[in-house]
């Protein structure tokens, strides 16, 4: 099959993908990649919302502030006060395209908008549609997408691989191969240049927050590509994810926190006022540390989240999705507390990029949660996520403009050679291996960590990793083993970032150094052998 030649490839479809295709100009030939629906991804979950400084009361200065104390002293301050300056610009493009925020006409100090708070804030400023942002923001840019002739849009196929020159003096990125999932053929994508929007790698965990397309597949490729990834240590756990054998990965908004809801024991007792003065609006980590500590001092399955003291139409009205999901499964949000764990929810390390989006293979961009940008640093302050993949996504738009008519064209390269491999024959190494690679990261890498559990969780990901890396060779590619070698790459970059981290920061908690260190404030950075220093 000759290959597939659009000027932008895109891989990926959430917040980051669809608004860099909108914001590029429309005579620029795009290919919009997702490996399932367009719109599956966790943009479409997003519930809580996007925080930006809208109200006259609020500041940028309060914003950053926020931002840095969450971070526990590792983001990047420049990149902090770039992406809070540009937040108020980025709510108004979404609004132009058609988001129907929540509004409120007593909000006048904040146009209009009505703000919520969550854990880190001191401000009201998280603008949202209901608790279902998500849904609002992915389905209102899939809409404004299809209208567009100048962007293909590639659903059901999934990147495998980029491809980039061999040569050193010319270190460029050209494509990738994509895996058609509904032919079972991997076919040839070239394009000057590509954008990785892949999402995060939450998936490597048992428990998640998050759609099943978290497997981190852009921060695997890039690694294998030459491209440096940062901070990989610093996996985010949601602290309140609903815990029924019928909702394994549901989401419970901090929104709920922020207006009003208590975490409460099974005894009843409200217990985040004995771990940190802000209680239920501690940052993250934080609250499900105190979480974590609780359920295992009790030997309790879960802790409970209640909102019932607020009136049942302000509930109705700010949390109806949540309210009805919970119907459905016979908890009534409006009388009773619901049953809530901790689950992994976000990857606040990645790819490294510069304040343009791109990263260090020339040509190669990325944007959203599976860029390490420096804004996050050691834990990510709630609703910044959706924020960082707007203005990434505007920066890599504006860059790429300003290079396409300068930019050389890819040269032909080999298609992907199946000659030496056959179908499978015994899947179950895959599903064996996902279900036990997801199992001891829970165990061993999740919210307490030690050094000795670090180290059995990496002989057990370099065994697995043994067994894929020969298996992938030797057998034609499918969408699981493509993700589980993906998974396997991230894990081990999970496990060496942690190991190498000889402190308790942020989200970042051992039992062998339970203190900061102020001598370790700069991001744990981990370089391939194929790395080359870009030259511009
Ligand atoms: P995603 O939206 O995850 O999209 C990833 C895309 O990449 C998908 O289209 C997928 O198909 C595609 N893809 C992945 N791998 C491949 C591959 N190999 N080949 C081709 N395509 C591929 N953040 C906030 O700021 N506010 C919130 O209120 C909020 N709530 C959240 C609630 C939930 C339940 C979850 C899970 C997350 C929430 N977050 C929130 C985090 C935020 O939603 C994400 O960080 C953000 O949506 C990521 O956007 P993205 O575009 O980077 O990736
Ligand atoms: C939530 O609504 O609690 C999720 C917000 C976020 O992850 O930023």
């Amino acid at each position: 099959m000759p290959p597939i030649i659009h000027d932008v490839l895109i891989l990926g479809s959430g917040a980051a993908g669809l608004s860099l295709a909108l914001r590029l100009r429309d005579d620029i030939s795009i290919a919009v990649v997702s490996k399932r629906d367009l719109r599956e991804g966790s943009t479409l979950y997003a519930q809580g919302g996007i925080s930006a400084v809208l109200d006259a009361g609020d500041s940028i200065e309060a914003h950053v502030q926020d931002t840095l104390k969450a971070g526990a002293g590792l983001c990047e301050a420049q990149v902090v006060q770039h992406i809070v300056e540009r937040g108020p610009d980025n709510i108004r493009w979404l609004f132009e395209q058609g988001v129907a925020f929540t509004r409120n006409a007593e909000y006048t100090s904040a146009g209009g908008y009505h703000l919520t708070r969550e854990g880190g804030h001191t401000y009201r400023r998280v603008v949202h549609a209901a608790d279902a942002t998500g849904h609002a923001v992915e389905t209102t840019l899939e809409a404004q997408i299809r209208t567009r002739p100048n962007v293909n849009l590639y659903e059901q196929h999934i990147a495998v691989d980029l491809i980039t020159t061999k040569s050193r003096s010319e270190h460029r990125c050209l494509g990738a191969y994509l895996l058609n999932r509904e032919s079972g053929q991997v076919e040839t994508f070239l394009a000057k240049f590509v954008v990785l929007a892949t999402g995060g790698a939450n998936k490597v965990y048992l428990y998640t927050s998050n759609p099943d397309v978290s497997t981190g597949d852009g921060i695997a490729m890039a690694w294998r590509a030459g491209c440096r990834v940062a901070n990989m240590e610093f996996m985010q756990f949601h602290p309140t994810c609903l815990y029924h054998p019928q909702a394994r990965t549901y989401l419970i908004s901090e929104a709920l926190r922020g207006e009003g809801a208590h975490l409460l024991l099974p005894d009843g007792e409200r217990f985040m006022p004995r771990f940190d003065s802000r209680a239920e609006l501690a940052p993250r980590d934080i609250v499900a540390r105190a979480i974590d500590h609780e359920m295992k001092r009790l030997g309790a399955e879960c802790v409970y989240l209640d909102i019932s003291h607020q009136p049942a139409d302000f509930i109705l009205e700010h949390f109806p999705t949540i309210h009805g999901r919970c119907l459905e499964l016979g908890i009534d949000i409006t009388r009773d507390p619901m049953p809530v764990v901790p689950a992994a929810h976000y990857t606040c390390g990645g790819v490294m990029v510069d304040h343009r989006a791109r990263t260090d293979v020339p040509g190669l961009y990325a944007s959203g949660e599976t860029a390490y940008t420096g804004l996050h640093g050691a834990n990510r302050m709630a609703s910044n996520s959706l924020l960082e993949c707007l203005v990434y996504s505007e920066a890599a738009a504006a860059d790429i403009e300003q290079r396409l008519a300068d930019w050389p064209l890819p040269p032909e390269v080999p298609a992907w050679d199946e000659s030496r491999v056959t179908e499978p024959d015994e899947e179950v190494v895959v599903t064996h291996n996902w279900d036990e690679l997801r199992r001891f990261m829970w165990d061993y890498v999740g919210i307490v960590r030690t050094n000795k559990r670090l180290y059995r969780a990496k002989r057990r990901a370099d065994l697995l990793a043994q067994e894929v890396i020969e298996y992938y060779s030797h057998f034609r590619v499918n969408n699981d083993l493509i993700e589980l070698r993906n998974l396997l790459e991230v894990a081990d970059l999970i496990i060496q970032s942690a190991l190498r981290r000889r402190e308790s920061r942020g989200l970042h908690y051992t039992l062998d150094f339970p203190s900061k260190d102020a001598s370790q404030r700069s991001p744990t950075i981990l370089i391939p052998d194929s790395y080359q220093p870009r030259r511009d």
